[in-house]
């Protein structure tokens, strides 16, 4: 029977009575906010989870609210040589991986920082996840499931959805295009990869919600505190930011999903750039070969 949870659900309510003893999972960015609470509550439920972060420090100190649950692991997403070196201990520790949360980010720095000649936030939010996931893709049990963590930000991608001629930002940055182009492409990357995958295994993408949490850093005060009023009366704690991401992880409702769009714990309509297949392919292909890895599936 399908439950209606909602905006004001917690990760913990809509997690109740799921079962995850024997599974493994991992979830990124878990020494800060979403990240924190979904490793929480998938550790509650029973799950072994790798908890990544920038340093092994930082995924120890996310993995505190959990020690016995939990395994950390360094995972800067902007340096494809810790990607590929997490995904390493990964394929080295456990022998298979039934939930993979996408979670970290970074959201409008307010001027163009690059990593290795790439936008920032591109290759903090989307390339550095495509990487650990297509390193990861040959763990993943018949069931497994993989949960992009997105926004709703992904509208304010520019014109054409993601600028291929432009990866670099040197042609011209926003905080907010940039910001929306990298969530964009979490749906693309969601999309091109349900289509890969096995028929058993989910895969989504989705909107956390409005959270007061470390994303908002990079955003100028005299820009945050008006956007605070405005998004106050719709703003989420933090056991709800989590919701969505831990619904979509583990409720036997969503266990078949290939690559739909979730916010608020239910399905929601994403941009017309989001729905483009030929988009998502081509950016599957850059992605491919801005990592020098073709997936193997
Ligand atoms: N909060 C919201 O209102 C909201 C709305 C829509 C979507 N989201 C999405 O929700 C996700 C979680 O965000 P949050 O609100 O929980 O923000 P947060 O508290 O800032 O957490 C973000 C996490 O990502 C990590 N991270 C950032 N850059 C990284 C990198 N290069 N390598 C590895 N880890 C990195 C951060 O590590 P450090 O602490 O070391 O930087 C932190 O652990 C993000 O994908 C965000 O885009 C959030």
């Amino acid at each position: 029977m399908t439950i209606a949870f909602n905006k004001r659900s917690t990760a913990e309510q809509v997690t109740e009575g799921v079962d995850l003893h024997g599974k493994v999972a991992l979830v990124t960015g878990v020494n800060s906010g979403i990240g924190t609470e979904t490793l929480r509550i998938l550790a509650l439920r029973g799950a072994h989870v790798i908890g990544t972060a920038r340093t092994l420090e930082k995924a120890r100190a996310g993995c505190s609210v959990a020690p016995d649950m939990t395994t950390p692991l360094a995972c800067e997403l902007t340096d494809l040589k810790s990607v590929r070196n997490c995904a390493e201990a990964v394929h080295q520790k456990f022998d298979r991986l039934d939930i993979i949360v996408a979670n970290a980010g970074i959201m409008a720095l307010p001027k163009l920082q690059q990593a290795n000649g790439l936008e920032m936030q591109f290759a903090t939010n989307h390339l550095g996840h495509f990487l650990l996931v297509a390193q990861l893709l040959g763990m993943l049990a018949d069931d497994a499931r993989v949960v992009m963590v997105s926004s709703e930000g992904h509208r304010s991608a520019p014109a054409g959805g993601i600028q291929f001629d432009n990866l670099s930002g040197e042609a011209g940055y926003s905080p907010l295009r940039a910001y929306g182009q990298s969530k964009l492409a979490n749906i693309l990357f969601a999309k091109a990869l349900a289509k890969r995958v096995a028929d058993g295994v989910a895969v989504s993408a989705l909107h956390p919600g409005v959270i007061a949490t470390n994303l908002g850093r990079h955003i100028p005060k005299w820009i945050a505190l008006p956007l605070a009023l405005v998004f106050f009366p719709m703003a989420k704690t933090v056991a709800q930011g989590a919701a969505t991401s831990c619904l979509l992880a583990t409720h036997p409702d969503y266990a078949g999903v290939k690559g739909s769009y979730f916010s608020d714990c239910k399905p929601a309509s994403e941009s017309a750039y989001a729905k483009d297949e030929e988009l998502a392919e081509r950016l599957w292909k850059v992605s491919e070969e801005l990592c020098g890895t073709v997936v193997a599936i």
